[in-house]
């Protein structure tokens, strides 16, 4: 009797996963559509009234920024789920893996800075880095690193700081030194930071309250992936919330440093 009663609640207890892994999947796969959705549907509204012959050039010009914009997102969105579902597949992320290429981050920097400035533009928010760090910290030297996973991470964190910062104000991209390891900073002003979310954000699928209150299009994914891949590195990526502005630094070991 016993044995039946035990098997009966270990179903019950199996039975109670697989709803909850259900549960989890729909989720996954809803939070996949409206991600897809948002930006295609805003390329094509584009596109109609691009194809209007009433509209103005300077308003066609906006139109054309605002469809470059969108595919970015799209871009980079579809990029997350790709390593997302990698990452839960494969804890190392295996088939995305490269060899550490030597990398010119300011220039990595600069290359991401320009795929969001569009983005930016639409809310008069101005992107700068810092070349004066950058001379300063690097001169001419590069970064031993797998340039396409860190190119995503630090895409996350600048999408972030375009997404969550304040309508006409000024984001900063610098390079960043410490006594062992070496990397940049993203600085913006918007949303602040609570402590409790400092410890959360980098939580696979947490979203900050406010956060999500304001910009609903969102996963959670963006700095999990980005602190997974500084994990790779043996580097981190950490936030230093001070009022409404928030300093993302990412830093990787300075034995990374060659040149
Ligand atoms: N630059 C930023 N300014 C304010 N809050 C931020 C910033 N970057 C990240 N956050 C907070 O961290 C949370 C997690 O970020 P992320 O993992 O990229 O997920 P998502 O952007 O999809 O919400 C966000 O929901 C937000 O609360
Ligand atoms: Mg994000």
């Amino acid at each position: 009797m016993e044995t039946v009663e035990s098997l009966s609640k270990k179903i019950e207890s199996l039975e109670r996963q697989l709803n909850e892994t259900q549960a989890v999947s729909r989720q996954y796969l809803q939070n996949v559509a409206h991600q897809l959705t948002a930006p295609i549907g805003a390329i094509k509204w584009s596109i109609e009234a691009l194809r209007d012959e009433r509209v103005p050039l300077a308003r066609k010009q906006t139109l054309m920024r605002s469809v470059y914009s969108q595919s970015t997102i799209l871009v980079h969105v579809i990029k997350n789920f790709t390593l997302m579902s990698n990452l839960e597949a494969d804890h190392e992320l295996g088939q995305f893996r490269e060899q550490p290429e030597p990398t010119d981050i300011r220039l990595l920097a600069i290359n991401l800075v320009n795929d969001f400035q569009p983005q930016a533009y639409e809310r008069g928010i101005t992107i700068d880095v810092n070349d004066d760090s950058f001379d300063k910290t690097y001169r001419d030297k590069l970064l031993e690193i797998e340039k396409n996973l860190v190119a995503q991470a630090l895409s996350n964190v600048i999408e972030n700081a375009v997404k969550y910062a304040d309508p006409d104000s000024k984001i900063e991209v610098r390079a960043w030194l410490s006594t062992n390891c070496i990397g940049l900073v993203v600085e913006s002003q918007g949303i602040p930071i609570s402590p409790s979310d400092t410890k959360r954000i980098f939580e696979r699928g947490f979203r900050g309250t406010s956060a999500q209150q304001s910009v609903a299009a969102g996963t959670g994914f963006g700095l999990y992936l980005a602190s997974r891949i500084m994990d790779f590195h043996h580097g981190s990526i950490f936030v230093e919330p001070k009022g409404r502005r928030s300093s993302f630094k990412m830093e990787f070991p300075k034995s990374r440093l060659i040149g």
